[in-house]
């Protein structure tokens, strides 16, 4: 496994629409492996695969609940709303409030190819959106309201 950079807002790159995921070979097992451990190192509870430069459909989550793998994850059910504060990985030192569900059901593939199901409430619902909105170009300080200096921890 091998840390990555992660991009930052400026980057182009953060803008591009990512492409999906055909082959579930090891080059995706190597970067969800080095995904994981970027992640973590940077302290952040999701990481989209364009933050590290690479255009594809691959997202990492841990809001405290074990480990996610997404490949091509699709939202397919929402419910709720709620404002709460976010920040990204990719917008270093800044959070801003957002509206997002509070309950949302995600299909996604894991490495191997198979289709499941995941869904989550409060954060882990801000972060399958916050993710998989990386996926189309796209960065949460777009819809926040609010963007200030960041005074906690989580980041995505
Ligand atoms: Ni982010």
């Amino acid at each position: 496994m091998a840390l990555r950079q992660i991009l930052t807002i400026g980057d182009e790159t953060l803008y591009k629409k990512c492409r999906k995921v055909e082959l579930f070979d090891t080059r995706l097992h190597t970067l969800l492996d080095d995904m994981k451990e970027t992640m973590y190192a940077a302290a952040g509870v999701g990481l989209a695969a364009i933050q590290i430069g690479i255009l594809k459909r691959v997202v990492t989550i841990d809001t405290g609940e074990g480990l996610l793998e997404l490949v091509n994850p699709e939202i397919i059910e929402t419910r709720g709303s709620e404002e709460a504060a976010e920040g990204c990985l990719s917008v270093p030192g800044k959070q801003g409030n957002v509206v997002r569900p509070t309950y949302v059901k995600v299909r996604a593939q894991d490495r191997n190819g198979e289709f499941y199901e995941v869904d989550g409430e409060g954060l882990l619902a801000r972060a399958f959106c916050h993710e998989i909105e990386h996926l189309d170009g796209h960065l949460y300080i777009e819809k926040a309201t609010d963007i200030v200096d960041r005074n906690f921890e989580d980041e995505e």
